[in-house]
């Protein structure tokens, strides 16, 4: 992690991500392998990635390839097997355990089948929604429901993100939810096997508190 996404997550003057500081208070058994707590909203049940997701995880991904191929970057070869994605889980979970990252993956109620997964690094947010179920709010619901995680519980000052100009749901997603435009970065990630522009959006949290 940068210098800069240090300070973005750091709390007032210090440098510690203040993922570090939650991740010692909380206890190990909360969410089989990763510190952070499972979340709930009014539908939806947000856990934590871990290893008990090996299966459910690939079911999203290959039942969601072709939905999400133009919002993702060109997936490796074997990115579709059961070894890719435990080592993708591993790596989410060391992430998650020293504090740099907690990526989310969302259940509707007691259900077992993924119905989106959600990304936050470095007070970054990214998310996805199954491709079946897509226009019921859940991206949105999801979404609040992190943010007031990252807001309210870890006092995170700024979440930010960008979307592609020709994703208007993601755009619809990111209004709904207060986040305003920043700018409009050209070729700003490479996705889909080419460089896309991304529209930069941001939120800033109102009621961050300099302790
Ligand atoms: C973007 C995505 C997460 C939205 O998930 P979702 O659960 O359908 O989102 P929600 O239902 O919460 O909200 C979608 C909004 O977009 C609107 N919408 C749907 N299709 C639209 C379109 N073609 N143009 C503009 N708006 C559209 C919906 O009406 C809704 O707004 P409303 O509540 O005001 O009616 C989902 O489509 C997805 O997974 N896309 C592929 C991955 C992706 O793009 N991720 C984001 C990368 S920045």
């Amino acid at each position: 992690m940068g210098a800069h996404a240090r300070r973005t997550l750091g709390r007032g003057r210090s440098e510690t991500p203040q993922w570090t500081w939650y991740v010692s208070r909380t206890t190990r058994d909360v969410s089989n392998d990763v510190r952070a707590p499972i979340l709930r909203s009014a539908r939806l049940r947000l856990e934590p990635m871990n290893r008990a997701h090996v299966a459910p995880l690939l079911a999203y991904r290959l039942g969601n390839r072709t939905h999400l191929a133009p919002w993702k970057p060109t997936p490796r070869p074997d990115a579709f097997s059961e070894t890719a994605v435990a080592t993708e889980i591993e790596r989410s979970v060391a992430a998650a355990s020293n504090g740099q990252n907690v990526r989310f993956v969302v259940f509707e109620d007691e259900g077992e089948e993924i119905v989106g997964e959600g990304v936050w690094q470095s007070a970054i947010l990214g998310y996805s929604i199954d491709v079946v179920r897509q226009g019921r709010g859940y991206a949105t619901e999801g979404a609040a429901r992190v943010i007031a995680y990252a807001f309210d519980e870890l006092n995170l000052h700024r979440l930010q993100t960008s979307y592609q100009p020709t994703n208007e749901r993601s755009g619809r997603v990111l209004r709904k939810l207060g986040f305003v435009v920043e700018g409009y970065a050209r070729d700003y990630l490479f996705l889909n096997d080419a460089w896309r522009d991304g529209i930069l959006v941001s939120l800033t949290n109102p009621h961050w508190r300099p302790d």
